[in-house]
């Protein structure tokens, strides 16, 4: 079952029932100001920092589920009938609605009693600050009066804080209302440097700033007080609940259109504001009165929203694909590429699933995050890898987390994931790739951001593989530490004594449990930086000698028989064996080890292939490990804390399916790759919306599995490393568009049925117009001379059109 469709033209998905199974969102910002926006236009925004600097509030995991958004109310007053054109939170039964979520920009229209109504929400490049533009036509035959009111309640900036420390916040609240503008200023008193304003284009009939005088004393959002009375009470809060609200009231003759503008802001003063009046406690309000004029007239709105898709235009021109199959190319085009730019963005900080006050920017994330959006912008990217290495530590090792407005490591999570450094290399490796620009290797940076310990990033690479070095087990494997990938595979977690209170993986990492996982990370890490080593001319041969070793070791005690190993834990017990009784088979060590090549000569990684297909493959995608376990383990920790098929307990975790795609395409296997593609693609997934119940259009964290009584149930959509490595996997392995080190390299290993496809790339400044076609024999031409099939592409000058064309057989 459907609740909407894909509309590529416009690069939108159109839902036409405002019911959907969970709210489905979209995000609005794209630099410094945003927010998160539900089909209902739920939601809140922020700057910068969901936690401490958020300007409205959100109900999380309340009852309706998405509580708290962007809501206008339209009243009849010959009728004295209300209801919200967004459907929330009035819920009135709509004769038409439409939800358009685009390019971070979303619009809901509706019609009822033959109002017409169509909210359109973004926030323009460069600003910080949203437009909400109301368009209401009349459709009646007679002429309509109505009374418009908005409404957003505001958050007392720090979301944690707002939302516990009521002995202090509810006398704190301070507004100001001037011109018709509502300016939100708790905390200007003390800091002096930030507020909120709400404003409106038309002259107002009223508003409220206090919530209980909005709502009425036991109401909520769904009656309020002012809206069933048609007038606002011109309430100024003192303390309790900050709130916006303004009464416009108009009247539209048959078949008239009129429009009008909301803007939603947030103002930081310069450094060196000047005060108005000087040394008062009043804000800044004659810095930003010209912003919100501008931002009220439609024409600079309708240029606004013009700027806007001219700059997605230009994020997704980096990529578009032409194939056989409408669901790659509408996920490659446009929305696995958006979804990319949103990791970017919000790291796991924002969804309808992280709070926004929870998880920092994660090092282990944010360098696999890359993938996707490197090609996109190169630029940010250098930075954002400038900030994760600053944040590594000295003996190699890294923060599991950093902060996104400080960029400091997070203390209180700390350190110990043993996989955290590797994935550094991994990310520097898929700038080099896309950029070669090798001067990154040369930037100076410094470990734990402590001054004076500026060394060259490369110096950082170094060292994140020796950490791996310094930490082997008594297998020679890579010792695990807290955990690897899996966050929840807690091997060093253990009672002295069966039934005592077991330690934590916070006291445990001295363990000596070992992970296969890592070492297969390590092999592929080692063999990237020998590949870097050799494009500066720097000694790599030990990196591939280390490499070489470790797949031994990896042979030697990683290898099950059928498949790779998992781990070892604290006691020396094999994880992920068929000798162990549950948690036979894991998928991430069959991903892992076969992309760092291990097995690939001696057929191995075709066997641990096939054992993946057999044992660990369902419908709705590939299950974390095989059997679930069936009650919590001490010395396994939090995976066995999840009932059977959720989550790290034999979940479908969408994360690890693309490292599949990607070793059945290293083994040619080009039919099994994109299978395991289709399987989660979520537009693929779209015509059951009833079953998966996330949203159609971006990937989300995981699936339940087939021991779960949900099986094919998503959840956790949106901010998930699954984004960036599915893009890796279908652009860079199965259609085999791939940057290296040298240059770009084309190398489709796509399903046997597929006569060809077409594919346009920006690379390094020139575009590459490539074709794939079938043929007998296998050949390349670039400008029409034929160059050896498997070799990069020759370099191109920046600026320039290369015309590809690949023959397969
Ligand atoms: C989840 C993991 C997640 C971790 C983050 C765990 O509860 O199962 O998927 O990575 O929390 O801290
Ligand atoms: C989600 C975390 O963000 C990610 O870092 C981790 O690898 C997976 N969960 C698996 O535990």
């Amino acid at each position: 079952m459907r609740f909407g469709h894909f509309d590529d033209e416009r690069r939108e998905y159109v839902i036409d029932r405002p019911d959907t199974p969970l709210p489905w969102i979209n995000y609005l910002g794209t630099e410094a100001y945003f927010g998160i926006i539900s089909n209902t236009a739920g939601g809140y925004s922020f700057y910068r920092d969901a936690r401490l600097r958020r300007l409205t509030r959100y109900r999380y995991n309340n009852a309706p589920f998405d509580f708290g958004g962007r809501y206008l109310y339209l009243r009849d007053p010959g009728t004295g009938e209300f209801w919200s054109p967004t459907w929330q939170p009035t819920q009135p039964e709509l004769d038409e609605y439409e939800c358009r979520h685009g390019m971070s920009y979303t619009q809901i229209a509706s019609s009822y009693r033959n109002i017409r109504a169509r909210v359109s929400y973004f926030v323009p490049l460069g600003e910080t600050l949203e437009v909400w533009r109301l368009r209401l036509t009349n459709e009646r035959a007679e002429a309509a009066e109505l009374s418009v009111f908005s409404s957003v309640e505001f958050c007392l900036w720090d979301a944690q804080d707002d939302a516990t420390n009521f002995q202090r916040n509810f006398s704190t609240g301070q507004v100001e209302v001037v011109d018709g503008v509502i300016y939100h200023k708790t905390e200007y008193r003390e800091r002096r440097d930030h507020f909120a304003y709400f404003a409106c284009s038309e002259p107002l009939a009223g508003f409220d700033t206090a919530r209980e005088s909005f709502l009425g004393p036991y109401r909520s959002w769904d009656r309020p007080i002012a809206v069933e009375r048609g007038s606002s009470s011109d309430s100024v809060a003192h303390g309790w609940q900050p709130h916006g609200s303004h009464h416009v009231r108009i009247a539209l003759q048959p078949g008239e259109t009129r429009e009008i503008g909301f803007v939603l802001g947030y103002w930081e003063n310069p450094r060196d504001a000047k005060f108005d009046p000087p040394g008062s406690q009043t804000i800044n309000k004659h810095m930003v009165r010209p912003v919100i004029a501008r931002w009220l007239r439609q024409d600079t709105v309708d240029e606004g929203f013009r700027a806007l898709r001219e700059h997605w235009d230009n994020l997704l021109g980096g990529l578009q694909v032409s194939t056989p199959d409408g669901e790659t190319d509408r996920m490659v085009n446009i929305w696995n590429a958006y979804q990319n730019m949103v990791t970017f963005n919000m790291s796991r900080s924002t969804s309808f699933y992280e709070s926004g006050i929870g998880r920092g920017m994660g090092f282990r994330d944010s360098n696999q995050d890359l993938l996707g959006f490197v090609h996109m912008i190169p630029e940010r990217a250098k930075e954002r890898i400038l900030d994760i290495a600053a944040t590594q530590l000295a003996t190699g090792g890294a923060y599991h987390q950093y902060q996104p407005l400080t960029k400091r490591g997070n203390n209180d999570i700390g350190s110990g994931f043993n996989d955290d450094p590797l994935w550094l290399i991994l990310g520097v490796a898929a700038y080099l790739k896309e950029t070669g620009d090798t001067s990154i290797l040369e930037a100076l940076v410094p470990y734990d951001n402590d001054p004076g310990t500026e060394q060259p990033l490369y110096d950082h690479l170094q060292r994140s593989l020796r950490y791996t070095l310094d930490r082997l087990g008594p297998h020679g494997l890579p010792l695990i530490g807290r955990a690897d990938w899996n966050d929840c595979l807690n091997l060093n977690c253990f009672s002295e004594t069966p039934g005592e209170p077991f330690q934590t993986t916070e006291n445990a990492t001295g363990g000596v449990a070992e992970s296969v996982f890592i070492a297969g990370q390590f092999v592929l890490a080692a063999r990237e930086l020998a590949g870097i080593a050799a494009l500066v001319g720097r000694p790599g041969q030990e990196y591939l000698d280390a490499a070489e070793k470790m797949s031994g070791t990896i042979a030697e005690h990683g290898w099950d028989g059928a498949w790779f190993r998992r781990a070892y834990d604290f006691h020396g017990n094999v994880v992920g064996s068929a000798s162990n009784d549950e948690g036979q088979i894991f998928i991430e060590p069959q991903g892992m080890c076969v992309m760092g090549g291990v097995g690939v000569e001696d057929g191995t990684a075709a066997t641990a292939l096939a054992s993946v297909r057999e044992r660990l493959a369902t419908p709705h995608g590939i299950i974390l490990q095989q059997p679930a376990y069936s009650s919590y383990r001490v010395e396994l920790g939090e995976i066995s804390s999840y009932p059977p098929g959720y989550k790290e307990n034999a979940g479908i975790f969408c994360h690890t399916n693309p490292w599949l795609m990607i070793a059945e395409a290293i083994v040619g296997n080009g039919d099994a790759a994109f299978d395991y593609y289709k399987r989660i693609n979520p537009a693929a997934r779209e015509a059951i919306s009833e079953v998966h119940r996330c949203e159609p259009y971006v990937y989300a964290q995981m699936i339940a599995g087939r021991d779960a009584p949900t099986h094919g149930e998503a959840k956790n959509s949106w901010l998930t490393g699954t984004a960036a490595w599915n893009y890796a996997a279908i652009t860079q392995w199965i259609l085999g568009i791939r940057p290296e080190l040298t240059g770009l390299r084309v190398a489709p290993v796509i399903p046997a049925d597929w006569p060809g496809f077409t594919a346009v790339r920006r690379f390094r400044g020139a575009t590459y117009r490539i074709e794939v076609r079938r043929g007998d024999e296998r050949s390349l031409t670039v400008d029409g001379v034929a160059v050896s099939p498997d070799a990069v592409l020759p370099l191109a000058q920046a600026g320039t059109d290369v015309e590809v064309i690949l023959t397969v057989s």
